[in-house]
C-alpha cells in the first residue's frame, strides 16, 4: 500500500475521497497527517483532536479483504485490525460497539468508513499525546508511522471476519453499560441482541455500524 505523510489537511478523509473520486490515486493508498484543520466523525460531527495524535486514512478494494467482510461488517472488521495490532503491542484498549477505541470508560479514538463503489475508505483517529478531559490516551508509546505501518500488516493479513467477529462477540460484553445513538436518540445497549454482521438488534431494530 502507497503511503502518504503530509503535515497537515482539513481531513485526511475526505482528502482521500476527493483523490479516488477524481482518480488522482487507485486503492490501495494511505494518507496520514500529523494534523488536521476539519476533521469529520461518526454521525456528521466534527473530529478535532491535537498534533501528535493519530489522523490516517486508508482505502482499499472490497476484493482485496477476506472473502467473508460484508460492508455491515466492514468499519468493526478495521477498527478491531486495529485494535488486534495495538493489543500485540500491550495496549488494554478495547472496542466499544461499533467502532470506538475505549481505554476503561473513556474515549481514545475512533473509526468512520464509507463506501464508494467497491472500494472501503476508512478513517481512524486516536488520541496519542493529548486528550480532551472527558477522553482518554492510548497506553503504549508507539509512534503514528509504526502504528500506520503495523495496522497495514494487519490487514495484509487478510484475516477472516470470522476470527475476528469471534473476539469482538466477546468484547461486545463491555458495551452494555453504554448507550449509543439510535436515530438521534439515546439509547441503551443492555438488552441488545450483536448479530453475525455486527450489527445489532435493539427495540425490535436492526441497526447497522458503517456509517
Ligand atoms: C468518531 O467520530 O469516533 C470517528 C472519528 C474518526 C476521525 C478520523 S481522524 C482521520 C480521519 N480523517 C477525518 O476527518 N476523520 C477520520
Amino acid at each position: 500500500m502507497v503511503v502518504s505523510f503530509v503535515e497537515s489537511c482539513p481531513s485526511t478523509q475526505e482528502e482521500l475521497i476527493f483523490m479516488l473520486k477524481n482518480a488522482v490515486i487507485t486503492p490501495p493508498y494511505a494518507l496520514v497527517a500529523s494534523t488536521q484543520t476539519n476533521g469529520v466523525g461518526s454521525r456528521g460531527h466534527s473530529w478535532q483532536s491535537d498534533e501528535g495524535n493519530l489522523y490516517f486514512s486508508f482505502c482499499i478494494n472490497e476484493n482485496d479483504l477476506a472473502n467473508d467482510v460484508e460492508t455491515a461488517s466492514a468499519s468493526i472488521y478495521f477498527a478491531s485490525l486495529m485494535g488486534e495490532f495495538l493489543k500485540s503491542c500491550g495496549s488494554k484498549l478495547w472496542i466499544k460497539w461499533p467502532n470506538d477505541f475505549y481505554l476503561g470508560d473513556k474515549k481514545i479514538g475512533g473509526v468512520i468508513t464509507t463506501k464508494i463503489k467497491s472500494v472501503y475508505v476508512c478513517g481512524m483517529g486516536i488520541n496519542l499525546k493529548k486528550s480532551p478531559s472527558f477522553a482518554n490516551i492510548l497506553d503504549i508509546d508507539i509512534s503514528v508511522p509504526n502504528i500506520v505501518d503495523g495496522f497495514i500488516n494487519y490487514l495484509n493479513l487478510k484475516i477472516s471476519w470470522k476470527q475476528i467477529f469471534s473476539k469482538y462477540l466477546i468484547e461486545f460484553e463491555k458495551s452494555r453499560v453504554f448507550n449509543t445513538h439510535i436515530d438521534g436518540e439515546l439509547t441503551s445497549l443492555r438488552d441488545a441482541i450483536l448479530l453475525n454482521d455486527g450489527s445489532i438488534m435493539i427495540k425490535d431494530k436492526k441497526v447497522y455500524s458503517l456509517r
